[in-house]
């Protein structure tokens, strides 16, 4: 059966990464044929036409059909997986409350044209930032889909935290597991190695031969250099992480639908596991079961790690404080 699959920001650089590695069966497989809706607002539907045109010439035997809209309605008509790539970025001299207001215009009403057109499985995944708050509000305004359909992307945090203690002990990346990012995808984030392993050691004790303090090599360079990350890459490469976020999207999704055994991470939203306040949507520990999220439960959590997850689920409470506040949630 064909899977219809709603992009919003298609004519962005995401949307650009995005759509080849889709068309080219990276997301679902090689045998499962796939429809694309490209979303955008007015001023990027050259962009994304010119996409589809080039989507076209890829010659991809998967990809049944492309359509390109601005219209909301035909944009998730039908939506299996809806990914939710355009936001409004912050322009200058925008204040926090002023970007999540205006990201709220956009997550809505695509929230509530998610209810009214998509799929009766459709299955969200937010990317646009700021990604969970984004997330937050289009679960609250799609009436009917469960909170649980909804989720926010902090998978490239993983992979790039997976990709650091690879890089550190010289060990193939594939041989990291269990990294675990929590809260907020923003400076704030916790990458967590607490139950990470290294070819199925524990990876702290593996860091502790190679770094020596492990705490005070994770306060100082691990942490800020995964939550750095993003600013990093656009301070050597001159333009923001836009491959790397397609890979993950597509390392996202594809775990959600086709099952992951192995532990990864993902904005989920809360009933309150680990004392994260029910609702909210904060990155977690999960494993993907006959395609539904569940979040890895009976962790031990650490006092050091406690205040630091702690500190990320503030910033979301303050976020949703401050969409509520607007009137918006
Ligand atoms: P971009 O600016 O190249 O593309 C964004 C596209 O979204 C534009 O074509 C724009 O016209 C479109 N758009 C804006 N509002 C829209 C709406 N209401 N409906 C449909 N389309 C709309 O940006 P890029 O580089 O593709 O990044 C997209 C988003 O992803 C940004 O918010 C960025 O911060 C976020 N991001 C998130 C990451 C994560 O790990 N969660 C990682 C990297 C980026």
């Amino acid at each position: 059966m064909t899977t219809t699959i709603t992009l919003t920001g298609a004519g962005g650089q995401i949307g650009y990464a995005l759509l080849f590695r889709i068309a080219a069966g990276d997301l679902l497989g090689p045998d499962e044929p796939v429809r694309l809706r490209l979303l955008e607002i007015p001023q990027g539907l050259g962009a994304a036409e010119g996409a589809a045109l080039e989507l076209q010439d890829g010659a991809f035997g998967l990809l049944e059909h492309v359509e390109v809209t601005d219209d909301p309605a035909v944009g998730f008509d039908g939506a299996d997986l809806a990914l939710l790539v355009g936001a409004r970025p912050r322009g200058p001299g925008m204040e926090r409350g002023d970007l999540l207001a205006a990201n709220a215009g956009i997550f809505g009403p695509q929230g509530a044209a998610i209810a009214a057109h998509a799929a009766s499985g459709v299955r969200v995944t937010v990317v646009g930032n700021p990604a969970n708050t984004n997330a937050l509000i289009a679960a609250a305004s799609a009436d009917g889909v469960p909170a649980e359909r909804f989720t926010a992307l902090t998978r490239l945090d993983e992979n790039r935290a997976r990709a650091q203690v690879a890089q550190t002990l010289s060990v193939p990346v594939d041989e990291v597991r269990q990294v675990i990012i929590w809260g907020n995808h923003s400076a704030t984030q916790f990458p967590d190695l607490s139950q990470a392993t290294v070819a199925g050691q524990s990876a702290l004790d593996a860091l502790s031969t190679t770094v020596g303090d492990v705490r005070a090599w994770q306060e100082d360079s691990f942490i800020p250099r995964v939550a750095g990350r993003g600013a990093e890459v656009i301070q050597v490469r001159g333009s923001s992480s836009v491959a790397s976020a397609a890979s993950a999207t597509i390392d996202h999704v594809r775990d959600w639908v086709l099952g992951s055994e192995e532990w990864t991470s993902a904005g989920v939203v809360s009933h309150g596991e680990y004392g994260v306040p029910e609702g909210l949507i904060s990155s977690f520990p999960v494993r993907s079961e006959n395609g539904s999220w569940q979040i890895v439960e009976g962790l031990e959590i650490g006092e050091w790690a406690r205040a630091r997850i702690d500190a990320s689920v503030a910033e979301l409470l303050d976020e949703r404080e401050a969409v509520r506040a607007l009137g918006m949630l």
